[in-house]
């Protein structure tokens, strides 16, 4: 998720974009970038690695830079880590054509391969670069100019896209196009806008257009003009902003937290088509071969918080599906306990933040004693993707609340896509069994909208437990990994205190807290321990428990027992954590919100902790 900002009217435009940038920070803020033409000059460009202050002061607050007409854009790094090459805008040679970009380009390194043998050379790592240079190609290629170009790249691009593009040859306009990611098009007085977010619109105007999927805009200085992918004109109507700047960089929603809650089918879909190509799941990019994982000989995944909890889920699936035998620690305590490693063993360390001082030290650990790293990564170029010997990614975007859900989400996804790999590539996962999987994984961001549509029965049900001094969540199996998490969220954000339990151990003391009124959250995804987990929802409601069931849709029957049942749609119970975990994240959210709490900032937390 990346921010980009356009002008052309009047004024001089390099101030007004980095304002307009300013605005979209919460966007992605490793690395920004200006372009602005003065008249019929060539654009001037310049782009600092960092926050977006390394780019104010280079450019002395725009001011050296002359221009009414200029494009500017706010990096979060997807292809080709944080510096000043990979940062946008991106050219064509000459400068004929100048662009940024919000998205991404799935398909980038085919069309650069293609282009390459066009004689095209290419200076960064990025997918953006190519798309520029796609648009460059056609447009020197049929002569058809900037909207013509337009529309042949975008017959070619697969996957999201968000582009604000000058062309030389045409001077005071700036021409944008959408598949997918936001933009929008305020129209000022003599004076026209682009921003990928409402927040850096409203300080020009509150009438803007939205661009439909597939569609091109031409903009002058108080003039905007669309088009269809063939380069028919279409008309639009203008509509007014009501928003204020706050809410808009919440996308609407009251808090990040929320916002992000809603974004997990987008980020979930976003990590696996970063690497499920044509069917197949495709590594090339980790740098992971089938050879590599056939000699695997275990695995220990090393994380924190959250990122631990993912590991707890990854362990039952990678051990179902590849019959590897898995560990999974805390950071802290593997970086002290002198692990032993045995032959073939592969360390996993997963972290959002790549910075969690814990789990990088646990990573210098592992690679100390010699054993082959893996990093499970939200932020590109972080230390501990830096340092892992090979990482994959996961496409989360920025994620602002300190209490993790989307970042969570899509390591969840990493990890599956490991364990069906890991299986495939020891034999164990046949053809029938690899297209399943990957259909319902490619299934789960759907039904994670579905559930996120009955969001109001959470918020009903967490309203009446506002005042509750002790929650426990239990489970058994990956049930219980997902328990983990949900009493977590819960902690984290509404300090009510909590306690996640492996079902079948409550009886060895624990159960002796249960008392009247306790709400008890029973997790039941997998079948076959559904029988199990019930019966221990029995034994706490014979203590007085209040209890909330989360289960499949179709296990009806829990409502004999439980108080309030939650269903989530059928999926492959080896995923099920994906689904399941929503709900739970609802929960400790409106808690939250009913304590009146800080929600996005809870006390004493740090979205990253990199110190011990
Ligand atoms: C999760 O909601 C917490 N904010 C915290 O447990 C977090 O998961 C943990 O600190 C690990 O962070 P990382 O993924 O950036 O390493």
């Amino acid at each position: 998720m990346c921010g980009i900002v356009g002008y052309v009217g009047p004024r001089q435009a390099a101030p007004l974009l980095l304002e307009g940038l300013e605005k979209l920070e919460y966007r992605g803020y490793d690395s920004a970038g200006l372009a602005v033409r003065d008249g019929g000059a060539l654009p001037q460009i310049v782009k600092a690695k960092g926050r977006l202050k390394a780019l104010v002061e280079k450019t002395n607050g725009g001011l050296a830079m002359a221009g009414t007409c200029g494009i500017g854009h706010t990096r979060w790094a997807t292809h080709g880590e944080p510096s000043e090459g990979n940062a946008h805008p991106h050219a064509s040679a000459g400068l004929e054509v100048v662009g940024v970009h919000n998205g991404i380009i799935e398909n980038y390194q085919e069309l650069k391969a293609k282009l390459e043998k066009s004689g095209y050379t290419f200076t960064s790592q990025t997918d953006t670069e190519v798309a520029v240079d796609l648009i460059d190609y056609y447009y020197k290629k049929y002569q058809e100019g900037p909207v013509g170009a337009l529309g042949r790249a975008m017959t070619r691009l697969r996957g999201s896209y968000a582009l604000a593009v000058l062309f030389a040859q045409h001077p005071e306009e700036i021409y944008v196009a959408r598949k997918d990611s936001p933009l929008i098009v305020g129209v000022g007085e003599d004076e026209t806008v682009i921003a990928s977010d409402v927040p850096a619109i409203l300080q020009y105007t509150r009438s803007v257009y939205y661009i439909g999927n597939l569609e091109i805009g031409r903009l002058k200085g108080g003039e905007a003009a669309f088009f269809n992918i063939d380069g028919e004109e279409i008309e639009k109507e203008v509509t007014q902003i009501e928003w204020d700047a706050q809410a808009a960089e919440k996308g609407g929603f009251e808090h990040f937290m929320m916002k992000e809650i809603h974004e997990q089918p987008r980020a979930v879909r976003d990590t696996l088509n970063a690497y499920i190509r044509e069917g197949k799941i495709d590594f090339s990019e980790v740098g992971l071969t089938r050879e590599e994982m056939a000699a695997i000989g275990q695995i220990t995944v090393v994380a924190c918080g959250s990122a631990y909890h993912v590991g707890m889920a990854a362990q039952y699936v990678i051990e179902d599906l590849a019959r590897l035998p898995v560990r999974v620690e805390l950071a802290s305590e593997f970086r002290y306990r002198k692990p032993i490693l045995g032959p073939g063993s592969l360390v996993i360390v997963v972290s959002q933040s790549g910075e969690t001082a814990d789990s990088l030290a646990a990573l210098r650990e592992a690679k100390e004693q010699g054993a082959p790293t893996l990093g499970i990564v939200n932020v590109v170029g972080s230390s501990i993707a830096r340092e892992a010997d090979k990482v994959l990614y996961t496409l989360a975007g920025p994620e602002i609340a300190v209490a993790t859900t989307k970042a969570y989400s899509t390591q969840l996804i990493a990890c599956y896509l490991l364990a069906v790999e890991l299986g495939r590539a020891r034999g164990l996962v046949d053809d029938g069994e690899y297209a399943r999987l990957l259909a319902e994984l490619e299934a789960l961001p759907g039904k994670m909208e579905k559930i996120l549509e009955d969001k109001e029965r959470i918020q009903w049900f967490a309203s009446k437990f506002s005042n509750a001094r002790d929650v426990f969540f239990i489970g058994r199996g990956i049930d219980y990994a997902c328990s983990l998490e949900g009493s977590l969220k819960m902690k984290e954000i509404s300090y009510i205190h909590s306690e996640a339990y492996a079902a079948g151990e409550l009886k060895h003391g624990t159960i002796s807290l249960i008392e009247d009124g306790v709400l008890v959250v029973g997790v039941l995804t997998q079948e076959e321990l559904f029988g199990k987990t019930l019966s221990n929802l029995v034994e706490v409601k014979s203590r007085g428990a209040y209890l909330m069931g989360l289960t499949a849709y179709g296990h009806y029957s829990i409502e004999d027992t439980v108080d309030f049942a939650v269903y989530i749609p059928r999926t492959d119970q080896r995923f099920a954590t994906s689904l399941a975990v929503i709900p739970l994240q609802l929960m400790g959210y409106y808690l939250s919100v009913a304590r009146g709490l800080d929600v996005d900032k809870p006390r004493n937390l740090a979205k990253s902790v990199t110190v011990e």
